[in-house]
């Protein structure tokens, strides 16, 4: 006997205008009452063993297709564009992720670390002198860009034009849609061009990069087809910039506030995963996700009627008390218990360059805490608004002893 979700009682949390401390606060609560809450914008899922559950049922189908629809702007005119690998579902997403899983693996982006180093020091190398600087936009904006481009292939000449292709397409993100939408096509429209020349150039010259290892994937005899490889670069850069950027920024806005695990970062490398995955769990720059019933689903005795709405909130999962002791604390040596923490996903759209995001970020902290030991934020920290999808502080401020 199930119940249709519309007919229950269930705690409601009104997420608008909430920051990010309420609005965990507020379902911390509500999930003391219920494993599923109402939220304006559909139901959600808190508790660790229930996000997980939803993102790792496939009837449950990824909603984010829907975002620009939601938001009330009609699909345009023209060539229908090949589907993101994120709104893929079923066969076709399981196909795509077979092809190009093998080129994501921890060995192939491990090859990056010495550049990550370097990218990371010279960085380091434009402030250090000053004692101080506006950490989001000296540091964590111009980091990932140059890592994305050298995965992908592209020359450094052309790593401002990636950066302002990112920037204008992740408008898409920010609740604005119907306005933003002439830039967003019009960044997309430069992009698929200029990710289309690419791959011409690399059938005929294959060089040591994403893009020639993707044009070589091949499983009994399938392959990727040129729009799905335009729709996997551009998948990488979209979603591999933004992500990147904000969780450096999370990380270090707490880290600042934690001398001593600063310190013992910079004294001892082997903290370095850890810290990352501590920071990804208490501050992850990726709060949730959405899915929608692909069809009348029954869990946990509910059903819920094809079409609706559920989100997945990973920051309350990384926080569930059933999972993890005194979830609040920030400790870098924390032992890693039973779970891991969710803010890359689960289930079959867990975060393809997952492995790529770890080491960008074990490769930028140690760096900037042996470089920078004394470091402390040194005026107002300015959070983006908590209904941005990839988020983080918009200013971070910080102070450190000059060197040369
Ligand atoms: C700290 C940084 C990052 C975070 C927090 C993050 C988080 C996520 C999350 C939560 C998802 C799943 C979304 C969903 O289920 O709806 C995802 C998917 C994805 N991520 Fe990441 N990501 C990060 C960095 C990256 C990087 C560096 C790349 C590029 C190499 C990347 C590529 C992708 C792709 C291609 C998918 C789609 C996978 C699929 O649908 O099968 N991400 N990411």
């Amino acid at each position: 006997m199930t119940t249709s979700v519309t007919e229950m009682d269930l705690p409601e949390v009104d997420l608008v205008g909430l920051g990010r401390d309420e609005m965990l606060r507020a379902f911390a609560e509500a999930a003391e009452q219920s494993w599923l809450i109402r939220t304006p914008l559909g139901y959600a899922v808190t508790r660790y063993h229930d996000v997980n559950a939803v993102l790792r049922d496939r009837r449950f189908h990824s909603a984010i297709s829907l975002i620009p629809e939601m938001a009330g702007v009609e699909r345009s005119p023209g060539p229908r564009r090949q589907q993101s690998i994120l709104a893929m579902e079923g066969d076709e997403h399981t196909r795509l992720r077979r092809l190009a899983s093998p080129t994501f693996t921890p060995r192939a982006t491990d090859k990056l670390r010495p550049f990550m180093r370097e990218v990371i020091n010279e960085l380091v190398d434009s402030v250090v002198a000053e004692g101080a600087c506006e950490f989001v936009a000296d540091i964590c904006e111009p980091y990932p860009i140059p890592v994305i481009c050298e995965l992908l292939g592209a020359p450094k000449s052309d790593w401002r034009r990636f950066s302002k292709w990112a920037v204008d397409i992740f408008r898409i993100f920010n609740n604005d849609v119907a306005n933003d939408m002439p830039a967003i096509q019009e960044a997309m429209a430069e992009l698929d061009s200029y990710v289309g020349a690419m791959i011409e150039k690399r059938r005929h010259a294959p060089a040591d990069d994403l893009l020639s290892r993707l044009i070589a994937a091949e499983e009994e005899g399938d392959r990727l087809s040129t729009a799905e490889l335009v729709m996997m670069a551009e998948a990488v850069l979209m979603a591999g910039t933004d992500t990147t950027r904000n969780q450096l920024a999370c990380c270090v806005a707490l880290l600042a506030g934690k001398p001593d695990q600063w310190r013992a970062l910079a004294q001892d490398p082997e903290l370095a995963a850890p810290a990352v995955e501590e920071c990804l769990r208490h501050l992850g720059a990726v709060r949730g996700t959405i899915r929608f019933a692909s069809d009348d689903i029954d869990y946990r005795g509910v059903t819920f009627p094809k079409g609706t709405l559920v989100m997945a909130s990973l920051a309350a999962a990384n926080h569930d008390p059933e999972v993890w002791f005194d979830p609040g604390r920030f400790d870098i040596a924390r032992q890693a218990g039973a779970a891991s923490q969710m803010t890359f996903g689960s289930g079959i759209h867990f975060c393809l360059g997952a492995s790529l995001a770890r080491a960008e970020l074990q490769e930028a902290l140690p760096v900037l805490a042996r470089r920078m030991p004394d470091l402390r934020v040194d005026g107002e920290v300015e959070w983006k608004p908590p209904t941005v999808g990839i988020w983080g502080p918009s200013r971070l401020p910080v102070a450190f002893t000059p060197t040369r």
